[in-house]
C-alpha cells in the first residue's frame, strides 16, 4: 500500500506538525511508509483559469502549467492508494498553499472519472488561538473530495487544548488505513 500525506504546514514544528508526525507513526505502525509532500516547500503558481474557464485540465487531466512541479506532485497522489491531507487553519480555511494546489488538481480530476475517485482520505485541520474556524476548513477539503469523488475515512480539528487526545486518535486512524480498514466497515463494539 501507498499512503501519501500532503501537507499545507509550512513550518517543521508545532501544533500542525506534530499531528502530522502522529499520523506518519501512525501509518509506520500499520506497515506502511507514508510520503510527505510539504507544499509550502515549493512555489506553485495558482490556477491560471485558461480561455473561457477550461484548459487542459478538463479534456486531457493535466495542467498546461504543470511543469512548475505541479504535474510531478499529481503523478504521486494518483500512485497513492490513501491520502492524508493536512493543514493549518488560515482564516477558518485550509492554508494557501493547500488552497491553491487543490484549486488545481479538482479541475484535472473531478469527478468518478479522476484518478483520485474512490481513493480514501483522512482529513486533518490543526487550529491556533481561537480553534475557531476548524469545521469550515474541514468543510473545504469535504469539498475537494466530493468534487475528485474520494471517499472520506475520518476528519480530525485538533487544537492547543484538544490534541492530547487527538493525536492518538489520528495515529490509531492512520494505523487503521494503513492496516487496511475501509469506510464503510463496521467496527464490532467491545462490551
Ligand atoms: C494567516 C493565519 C491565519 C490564521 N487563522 C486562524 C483561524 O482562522 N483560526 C484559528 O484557530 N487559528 C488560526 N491561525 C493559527 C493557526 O491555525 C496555527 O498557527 C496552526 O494551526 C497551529 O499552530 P502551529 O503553528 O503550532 O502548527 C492562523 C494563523 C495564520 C498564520
Amino acid at each position: 500500500m501507498n499512503i501519501t500525506l500532503l501537507s499545507g504546514n509550512p513550518k517543521q514544528d508545532g501544533l500542525c506538525q506534530s499531528v502530522i508526525d502522529a499520523a506518519i507513526r501512525g501509518a509506520k505502525a500499520g506497515g506502511v511508509s507514508v510520503s510527505e509532500i510539504r507544499l509550502c516547500d515549493s512555489r506553485l503558481i495558482r490556477c491560471q483559469v485558461c480561455d473561457d474557464g477550461w484548459g487542459t485540465c478538463r479534456d486531457q487531466n493535466i495542467c498546461s502549467f504543470g511543469s512548475d512541479g505541479f504535474t510531478q506532485i499529481q503523478t504521486s497522489l494518483k500512485q497513492a492508494d490513501v491520502l492524508i491531507f493536512a493543514t493549518p487553519v488560515y482564516w477558518g480555511e485550509t492554508s494557501e498553499a493547500l488552497k491553491s494546489f487543490l484549486d488545481r488538481l479538482r479541475r484535472c480530476e473531478f469527478g468518478s472519472q479522476g484518478a483520485l475517485s474512490g481513493k480514501q482520505a483522512l482529513l486533518i485541520a490543526s487550529a491556533g488561538g481561537s480553534g475557531n474556524g476548524i469545521i469550515t476548513c474541514l468543510h473545504q477539503l469535504e469539498q475537494f473530495c466530493r468534487h475528485t469523488d474520494m471517499a472520506i475515512f475520518d476528519r480530525f480539528g485538533i487544537n492547543r487544548w484538544n490534541h492530547d487526545y487527538q493525536a492518538p486518535a489520528i495515529e490509531s486512524a492512520a494505523r487503521a488505513l494503513a492496516e487496511g480498514r475501509v469506510c464503510g466497515e463496521t467496527i464490532q463494539l467491545e462490551n
